[in-house]
């Protein structure tokens, strides 16, 4: 037996679609290695969707009869309750989603389901499908991160009244509300929702009738398709619309930088919850214990939104290098953008949904916070500012307060153990009101312009956020 023989009988047993042109069946390695359907089947109901518009559409064109479309509309919402139900029967040769519903839809209507794919490739309609599935993803998306947001922001009004150190450099610097902490996130969440809604624009296209990749030979009306689709327009190049991915590197590079932002917030949810800085407290229904120290609670939320970060930028770069080198139109690699996208997807919406409910339980040390804003020199700043107000130029206040936080480190003491006299001895402009300028509610109280951390500040960002999170 020569080898192409053996080689012969590792085929499957139905005939594919475009089987017309092929001398052998295929083999089954490559059935396996080309098949998309074990994560493209999550395709369905919009692959469903875009048929019967397309069907639609060919009667319109006077393609299809009445009777054709009617009845190719009744098998495919059959089919569609089919796999709602999960007994839709999978064959190994299906290859995709597409032709595994094309295939049950002339099971169950015969000859006629042929005539669905009249003027219609996989190309343009894999391309409506990511459109049309993308559209709900980020939408439900979007709806996550305003309760993620709502989160935050219910955590910030109820913990007006907490100061904390603020950091640059992870040295303690300046105090600030714990709300405008908080509130920076919601603020980075702002961006990501309005990125995510500016890449759901550009997507708003209607790629049907591209055909494979020049065009389609029937008199379809595109404008119709879209408007059964809920898109805003068509797309105006058929070889652009067939190759064209760019909504899939938005939508990741989009939830690179979301899931950048969850990351740094886990970050900090790690370092607050440690024993050594002890501001918050992560709730024990979202914490792990260890199998070998009995006192360990570990923070693993945040340490897995920050870890799959990584994972999200990954596929953003991939699906870069996939891309990089294609000729127009389609090429098979193109395929590969779906397990990247659909991942980055579920990552980020389970990140969004999972911080959602733990910040709901987070639990704010008050006491901590408070001793940890009112030690470490935080208010050296502000006793510069203070000579400031008496006329002396900044760069030489900034110079004695320098001097003054020196001594008090050499003799073991903080800011705000020094008397007016320990002041006097490195400026005569110190007076008396300097005892109750710089403390930490002057501090803040003074962070009064906008996006400072005045609490009255933060008390009217927080009602306009309030009011644009309701809607
Ligand atoms: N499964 C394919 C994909 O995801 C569908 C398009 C196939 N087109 C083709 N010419 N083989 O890209």
């Amino acid at each position: 037996m020569t080898k192409r023989h053996k080689t012969a009988r590792v085929v499957s047993r139905t005939a594919k679609a475009w089987a017309g042109r092929f001398r052998e069946r295929t083999n089954r390695l490559v059935e396996a290695f080309t098949s998309s359907l074990s994560f493209d089947r999550r395709l369905y109901a919009y692959d469903i969707e875009g048929s019967i518009a397309h069907c639609k559409t060919l009667e319109r064109a006077g393609v299809l009869s009445h009777r054709e479309t009617a009845d190719i509309i009744r098998g495919l919402d059959k089919v569609r309750a089919e796999l709602d139900a999960g007994r839709f029967p999978f064959a190994s040769e299906d290859e995709d989603i597409h032709m595994a519903i094309e295939r049950r839809l002339t099971e169950l209507i015969g000859p006629v389901g042929g005539k669905l794919h009249t003027g219609r490739s996989r190309n343009d309609q894999v391309a409506l499908d990511l459109r049309l599935y993308l559209r709900d993803a980020l939408d439900s998306l979007l709806r996550g991160m305003r309760r993620l947001q709502q989160a935050l922001l219910a955590k910030a009004r109820d913990h007006l009244d907490v100061v904390m150190p603020g950091y640059t450099h992870l040295q303690r610097a300046q105090p600030v509300l714990f709300a405008h902490h908080l509130l920076a996130y919601i603020e980075m969440l702002e961006r990501d929702k309005g990125r995510l809604q500016d890449g759901r624009a550009r997507l708003d296209a209607m790629p049907l009738g591209s055909g494979a990749l020049a065009g389609t030979n029937y008199p379809v009306d595109r404008a119709y398709t879209a408007k059964l689709l809920g898109f805003a327009g068509v797309t105006e190049n058929s070889l652009d619309a067939v190759s064209d991915r760019d909504l899939v590197v938005e939508a990741l590079a989009m939830l690179s930088i979301l899931m950048m932002h969850l990351s740094r917030l886990s970050e900090e949810l790690v370092l607050w919850s440690s024993q050594e800085f002890q501001f918050v407290e992560l709730p024990d229904s979202f914490c792990t214990g260890s199998s070998m120290m009995p006192q360990k609670k570990n923070p693993d939320v945040p340490e897995l939104v920050r870890g799959k970060t990584g994972r999200v930028y990954g596929h953003l770069l991939a699906v870069l290098t996939m891309l990089k080198g294609l000729p127009l139109s389609y090429n098979r690699d193109l395929q590969e953008d779906k397990e990247a996208l659909f991942d980055a997807l579920d990552t980020a919406a389970a990140s969004v949904d999972v911080y959602a409910e733990l910040i709901k339980g987070l639990a704010v040390n008050r006491d901590a916070l408070a001793k940890a804003a009112g030690s470490g020199y935080l208010l050296a700043t502000e006793l510069a500012d203070y000579l400031v107000t008496k006329g002396v130029p900044f760069r030489r206040a900034h110079e004695t307060a320098g001097r003054i936080v020196r001594a008090c480190l050499d003799r073991n003491r903080d800011l705000h153990e020094l008397t007016l006299s320990d002041l006097r001895a490195f400026s005569d402009r110190f007076e008396k009101d300097v005892l109750d300028a710089v403390t930490v509610e002057g501090a803040i109280e003074r962070k009064a312009q906008i996006g400072g951390t005045a609490r009255k500040r933060v008390e009217a960002r927080i009602k306009v956020l309030e009011k644009a999170l309701a809607s």
